[in-house]
């Protein structure tokens, strides 16, 4: 099946797709393009490195929001993609994509949905959100995205703890090594061997391979 990735960072969690690549993990995904809305998201050199095509699509090259969302869906539609991943891609998708994509499209987010989520909640505000609540378990969520922030279908969560003494940037890494960089891989690979189904807009795994 064929892969887009979205990014707009490090890409640290698209380099967990690529080595689960690489490791022979992700047998049945073929990663076909890197999006990303900024230019000098270090995730592009990630993608270069594997001899994966690197894009660049920058809001500010379009007039209007609307027309941003038709130049990406067209691109991801000429790269023939037919599963599109959010690896720390921070730009709010339009109707278009999301109508092309319907059930296709899966985010990684830092934290146990619906707990620190939502506009406003990304990246390290995620974790100085949760320390600031003083929750003793966080951890990561794999969504399929729809037209709210963070309320489409939950795949996968895993939970992580939360140490006296985190700071963001702790918490942060620890949520990555223990929980994002395994379940984004899992999920595509889940997806990708046709083992998601929806019943009642809500995701499962086929039984045999949860
Ligand atoms: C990741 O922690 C991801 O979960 C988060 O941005 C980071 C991107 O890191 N995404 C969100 O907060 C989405 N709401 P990366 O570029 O190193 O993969």
């Amino acid at each position: 099946m064929k892969v887009a990735v979205l990014v707009s960072g490090g890409g640290t969690n698209l380099q967990a797709l690529l080595d689960a690549k690489a490791a022979g993990r992700l047998p049945e995904a073929e990663f076909v393009s890197v999006i990303s809305n900024r230019k000098d998201a270090y995730a592009l050199e990630r993608a270069k490195a594997a001899g994966i095509s690197a894009e660049v699509l920058s809001k500010r090259k379009f007039a209007s929001s609307e027309e941003y969302d038709i130049a990406l869906r067209d691109l991801l539609l000429a790269k023939g993609a037919e599963l599109v991943v959010l690896a720390g891609f921070l730009v709010v998708l339009g109707p278009a994509v999301l109508q092309a994509y319907r059930n296709r499209i899966l985010n990684i987010h830092p934290s146990l949905i619906p707990s620190f989520c939502g506009d406003g909640a990304y990246g390290l505000r995620v974790h100085e959100m949760a320390l600031a609540r003083g929750v003793k378990v966080t951890g990561a969520t794999v969504h399929f995205v729809d037209e709210g922030t963070d309320t489409g279908p939950i795949l996968l969560q895993k939970a992580v703890a939360i140490h006296e003494g985190d700071t963001p940037e702790s918490l942060q890494l620890r949520v990555m090594q223990e929980a994002e960089w395994q379940l984004l891989p899992k999920a595509v690979d889940l997806f990708t061997r046709g083992k998601v189904h929806f019943t009642n807009g809500i995701a499962w795994i086929d039984e045999q391979d949860s």
